[in-house]
């Protein structure tokens, strides 16, 4: 049976802009991209927002849903009562471009300062043979979507915009942690990842695993090993030296 939703949608640019009331049809089965589409195709014809998939799968639809970083095609309507208001704004973390549509290049800049795979410079095809542990090891992080709700949420740089030029985010310092646990990588990763990327500035808060719509332990299975080895690093120069001669 369809319903009269209530939406509160943000509307408006870099320069200024004001939260709307809108009453949608909503019906079973939908998901709050829908009624987004119902209201662009009946009442706002100029809605900016940004999406493709409509499965969770391209991370292009992130946005906030009562304040909490969603994907809209990912969220039911059935998640809320039908008298509830739902309201939709724009990544808190980003600068706007129009209505929900964010500017997200932050994320395309630290993913650029993160070096890529470093195998050695001496290794012949077939030298080595992965080894299936080593495989499944970093294979939770290669579900990430690129929605960067996590690096949204992370607080370092919600309330912070100075530290967005030292800090990777979670979603990029996962990537250093992926890159270093792979048996061939030979860059520096543990001190890069403290002076270069911010590692430090994670208090592990576990607000970016909670968002995340693929289910990946961000903080548990990337950052904290992650930190752990820094220190082992930085400060046992015998355990550093064991695990470059003998890698894991
Ligand atoms: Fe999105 Fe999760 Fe990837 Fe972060 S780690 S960008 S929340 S899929
Ligand atoms: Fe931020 Fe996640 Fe660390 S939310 S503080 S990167 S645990
Ligand atoms: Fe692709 Fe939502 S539209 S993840």
């Amino acid at each position: 049976m369809g319903y009269e939703a209530r939406f509160r949608v943000w509307r408006g640019d870099a320069d200024s802009g004001e939260l709307r009331d809108f009453t949608v049809e909503a019906n079973e089965g939908e998901v709050v991209l829908d009624v987004i589409h119902r209201l662009q195709a009946t009442q706002c014809s100029d809605l900016a927002v940004r999406w493709n998939c409509k499965a969770g799968k391209c991370g292009s639809c992130s946005a906030e849903i009562n304040g909490r970083p969603r994907l809209l095609c990912m969220t039911r309507m059935s998640t809320f009562a039908e008298d509830e208001v739902i309201t939709v704004t724009p990544l808190r973390a980003f600068p706007i471009v129009r209505d929900l549509v964010t500017d997200v290049s932050y994320n395309y800049t630290k993913a650029r300062e993160v070096p890529s795979f470093t195998p050695p410079a001496d290794l012949e095809p077939g030298d080595y043979r992965m080894q299936q542990r080593d495989v499944q090891r970093s294979q939770e992080f290669r579900k990430c979507i690129e929605c960067f709700l996590c690096q949204d949420t992370c607080h370092v740089v919600r309330d912070h915009e100075e530290n967005k030029e030292s800090f990777a985010g979670p979603r990029y310092l996962m990537r250093i942690a992926e890159l270093e646990m792979h048996p061939l990588d030979v860059a520096d990763r543990r001190d890069e990842a403290v002076t270069e990327h911010g590692l430090g500035y994670c208090n592990i808060t576990k607000c970016c695993t909670e968002v995340c719509p693929e289910g990946i332990k961000i903080t548990d299975n990337a950052l904290i090993p992650m930190k752990e080895r820094a220190a082992d690093k930085r400060y046992d120069p015998i355990v550093w030296l064991g695990n470059k001669l003998f890698r894991r």
